[in-house]
C-alpha cells in the first residue's frame, strides 16, 4: 500500500465497505440470532446499537484510516507520532489485524460450508429430502476434516488471489461485477420466498418488538452482532478508510453503510422466516438454521434447488465480498513494514489464516466432544477462538472511538470531517 493509493471514484469507498459489512453476518449469523432470540426485539436492540453505536465508530475508524492513508498497524503508529501520543495506543492497530486475522480463518471455514450446499442445491440431491436426511447430511460434512479443508482452502484461495491481483485491478474490479450481481440475486430470492412461503408470519415474527422476549445473552448477541455485521473494530474498515477520496463524505457514507447493511439483512431475515415458516419448520434452530432449516425449506418447494443453489451462491459471494476487507489490513502491513511484493504479503497471509482455520476444522470432528446436534457452540478451539474476537471487536470500537475522541488532534478530526 503505498501513500498515494485512492480508490478510482469517490465511491468507492461506499461499496467496498458495504462489501466488507454485508457477509455471513446478514445471512446466517442475523437471522438465525433473532431466530434464538424471539425475532423483534433482538431486532430492536441490533438496530438501536447500530445507530447509536455503529455508526460513530464507523466514522471514527474511517477517519483514521483516511488520516493515516496507510494499514491499520503502520497508520496507527503514524498518527501516534504526529499527535504526540502514548505509544500503547499502537494496540488499536495490533488488535484489529490480529482479529482480522483470527475471524478470517474461521469464515473462510463457515463460507466453505456454502460451498457444498450450493453443489447439493443444484444437483438436486435435497429435492425431497427428509428433515432427517438432511440433518444426517449436514452432520457428515462437519464429520469430514478433507471435506471442511478443501472447501476452506477453495474459499481462502480465492479470496488471497483477489487481494493479491491489487487494490484497482483486484478488490475495485472484484467489487464492481460481485456487489450489483448479490443485490440483484437477494432480490430474486427474496421475490421467490414473497410467493412461495409464508410472509405474513415471517414479517410478524420479526417486527413485532417484545422487549420481555430477550434475555441478557439475546441483548449480548443483539450488541456483538452489530459490531461485526458492520466489520467494526477489526482494521478492515480502517484498511479501506485509507484508500478513500479525500472528497467523500465520512458521516455520509457511514450513515449509507449502516442502511444498506441493515436492509440486506432485514430483506435476507425475511425471506429466509418465509421460507422456513411457510413450510412450518422453526425458528429457533440456531446455526443450521441456513444448512438445515433452510435446504429443508427449498427441498419440498417448487423450483426449490434451482433457487436454494441461487442462494448459496449469494452466500458465497457475499462471503467473499467480506473476506477481502479481512485480508487487507494485514496484507497491508506486510507489505508497508517489510517491504515486500502484494503477492507474495497475501500468500503469507493465506498461509498463516489457513493453519489456524484448521483449528476451526477440528472442532467439528476430531477435538469435538459432543456428538453432533446442531448447537455448535460446546467448548472447542473454535468456539474460543469466536469468543476472542467477540471481546477485541466492542474493545476495539471502543479505543477507536476514545482516541479519535480525545488524543487525536482536533483539527485533524475536523478537517477530516469537513467533508
Ligand atoms: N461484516 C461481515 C459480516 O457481516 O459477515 C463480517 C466481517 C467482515 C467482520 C470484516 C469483520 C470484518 F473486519
Amino acid at each position: 500500500m503505498s501513500q498515494s493509493t485512492i480508490w478510482s471514484h469517490k465511491g468507492t469507498f461506499l461499496l467496498a465497505a458495504v462489501g466488507s459489512a454485508v457477509g455471513l453476518g446478514n445471512l446466517w449469523r442475523f437471522p438465525y440470532l433473532a431466530g434464538e432470540n424471539g425475532g423483534g426485539a433482538f431486532i430492536l436492540v441490533y438496530a438501536l446499537t447500530i445507530a447509536a453505536v455503529g455508526i460513530p465508530i464507523l466514522i471514527a475508524e474511517t477517519l483514521l484510516g483516511r488520516a493515516s492513508r496507510k494499514s491499520p498497524i503502520m497508520g496507527m503508529k503514524e498518527l501516534i507520532s504526529s499527535n504526540n501520543s502514548h505509544s500503547s495506543w499502537k494496540m488499536i492497530g495490533w488488535m484489529g489485524a490480529l482479529a482480522a486475522f483470527i475471524i478470517l480463518s474461521f469464515y473462510s471455514v463457515i463460507a466453505g460450508w456454502a460451498i457444498h450446499y450450493t453443489g447439493l442445491m443444484f444437483s438436486g440431491s435435497l429435492a425431497g429430502a427428509t428433515a432427517e436426511e438432511i440433518s444426517t447430511g449436514f452432520d457428515a460434512l462437519l464429520a469430514s476434516p478433507s471435506l471442511l479443508i478443501l472447501y476452506h482452502s477453495l474459499f481462502l484461495g480465492v479470496s488471497v488471489i483477489i487481494v493479491g491481483m491489487g487494490v484497482h485491478k483486484g478488490i475495485e474490479n472484484g467489487l464492481r461485477f460481485m456487489m450489483p450481481a448479490l443485490f440483484i440475486i437477494l432480490l430474486i430470492v427474496f421475490v421467490y420466498a414473497a410467493i412461495e412461503g409464508d410472509l405474513a408470519a415471517s414479517l410478524s415474527f420479526l417486527f413485532t418488538f417484545n422487549l420481555d422476549d430477550l434475555s441478557l445473552q439475546g441483548w449480548l448477541d443483539a450488541m456483538g452482532q452489530s459490531f461485526f455485521t458492520l466489520s467494526l473494530g477489526m482494521g478492515a474498515i480502517m484498511a479501506y478508510g485509507a484508500y478513500m477520496s479525500p472528497e467523500a463524505s465520512l458521516t455520509r457514507t457511514a450513515i449509507s453503510i449502516a442502511i444498506v447493511d441493515t436492509l440486506v439483512a432485514l430483506v435476507a431475515g425475511v425471506a429466509i422466516f418465509a421460507l422456513v415458516f411457510g413450510q412450518g419448520l422453526e425458528a429457533g434452530q440456531g446455526p443450521g438454521l441456513m444448512f438445515v432449516t433452510l435446504p429443508l425449506a427449498f427441498a419440498d418447494l417448487p423450483g426449490g434447488s434451482l433457487l436454494g443453489g441461487v442462494f448459496f451462491i449469494l452466500v458465497i459471494g457475499a462471503a467473499l465480498t467480506s473476506a477481502i476487507s479481512l485480508v487487507e489490513p494485514v496484507a497491508g502491513y506486510f507489505i508497508e513494514r517489510f517491504k515486500i511484493s502484494r503477492p507474495k504479503a497475501v500468500i503469507l497471509m493465506g498461509l498463516g489464516c489457513w493453519l489456524l482455520g484448521l483449528l476451526t476444522v477440528f472442532s467439528f470432528n476430531i477435538w469435538s466432544t459432543e456428538s453432533f446436534t446442531h448447537d455448535l457452540f460446546g467448548k472447542n478451539p473454535f468456539d474460543t477462538l469466536e469468543f476472542m474476537t467477540n471481546v477485541m471487536m466492542p474493545l476495539g470500537g471502543v479505543l477507536i472511538a476514545l482516541y479519535v475522541g480525545c488524543p487525536l488532534k482536533n483539527e485533524l478530526v475536523a478537517q477530516q470531517m469537513a467533508t
